[in-house]
């Protein structure tokens, strides 16, 4: 799921830059973000960010909760991996439905504020945003990242600290990113089910793509289809999900390192390729065509084969390098992509 430069809205094409590599798209946060962070973040002592790193890795490894997380460790190691795998998400929901122009966010579980920084990329039409968040360490620092805002809605969002499941705010679009894998999985359906309940139009929920955060998803899209919701993707059709045993749907979005990232992390490579699954539903029909490439693409001498997902199930796509003119088609299909 390539960005599509065309999309990008003036907004973020003045303050940051994206490009591709591997057919995958390298976010930046916006300008105004990035300054608000590297403010935040003045005079962190560097050990202590990288043990406070490690430890917020590990944490999340095991399966807990953003409860006693660093918060200048999640701003420099996961903050930029979250935004850059909703801003794919949103831009592959505006690409499937070009019509949708919301004016108004509910961001639950929304940490730091990033899936509402990333929506009003998508959206800058967007006038009402609405914050919920359970930790009041979060709530305070979404709040002053917000204010540094160069956008009006941003700066004026109304951050509520409350439970998911306490707050009733509705929405046009209604954003749960990274929140579900802190509920315990019997309630991922339920949870979802409430979140439809304050949706007005679209509702989209991003997990880490990882069997666990997987399962939420999926126990989500069951929940929302039942309930009358409408796909918009990744699946291009309602039918049974076709995943099984240790196979879970996933994806992958390439993001720059800062240069705190890559001290925090000791890391080699100045980017990271972050996993994410996702289920976005809407209220209104939305035509789906075509299968989605949930593998990275496989290349030999003679041929691609891409593994994609379609309402007949997971098949594998052989195009052989001899039929020319869909060989050349597909050359830079890439994972996520809908062929
Ligand atoms: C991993 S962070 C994700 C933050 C942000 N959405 C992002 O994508 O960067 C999860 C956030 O959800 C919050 N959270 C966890 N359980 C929650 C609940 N039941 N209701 C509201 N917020 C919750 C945590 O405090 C934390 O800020």
């Amino acid at each position: 799921m390539a960005l599509d430069s065309r999309k990008l809205s003036l907004y973020e094409q003045t303050r940051t830059t994206v490009y591709g590599i591997n057919n995958l798209s390298l976010s930046v946060l916006p300008g105004d973000l990035d300054l608000a962070i590297a403010n935040w973040l003045q005079d962190q002592d560097g050990a202590l960010l990288r043990a406070n790193a490690d430890q917020l890795t590990e944490r999340y490894r095991a399966g807990q909760s953003s409860a006693r997380v660093d918060l200048a460790a999640y701003l420099t190691t996961r903050m930029p991996a979250t935004y850059a795998a909703v801003r794919n998400v949103l831009g592959e929901v505006a690409r499937v439905n070009p019509e949708f122009a919301p004016t108004s966010i509910v961001d639950v579980g929304a940490g730091p504020g990033t899936a509402s920084w990333a929506a009003l990329v998508e959206w800058p039409e967007l006038s009402t945003v609405t914050m919920i968040e359970t930790d009041a360490r979060f709530v305070e620092l979404a709040g002053g990242l917000a204010k540094s805002s160069a956008l009006e809605a941003l700066a004026k969002a109304n951050i509520i600290r409350a439970k998911m499941n306490e707050a009733k705010a509705k929405a046009d679009l209604v954003i749960a990113a990274y929140v579900f894998a802190e509920l315990a999985e019997k309630d991922a359906g339920e949870a979802a089910l409430k979140l439809w309940a304050q949706t007005e139009n679209t509702l989209v929920i991003i997990e880490p793509g990882t069997p666990r955060g997987f399962t939420r998803i999926h126990a989500a899209r069951q929940m929302l289809i039942k309930a009358g919701a409408h796909i918009l993707g990744p699946c291009t059709h309602a039918a049974l999900c076709p995943m099984r045993g240790n196979d879970w749907c996933h994806f992958t979005v390439r993001l720059a390192r800062s240069r705190e990232h890559m001290h925090a992390k000791q890391a080699t490579v100045p980017f990271e390729d972050e996993p994410f699954s996702w289920i976005a539903v809407s209220r209104q029909p939305v035509p789906l065509v075509g299968a989605r490439v949930i593998r990275p693409p496989e290349h030999d001498k003679h041929s691609m084969t891409f593994k994609i997902c379609s309402e007949q199930g997971l098949a594998d796509r052989v195009i052989a390098r001899r039929d020319k003119a869909a060989y050349k088609q597909h050359r830079k299909t890439a994972w996520g992509d809908v062929v």
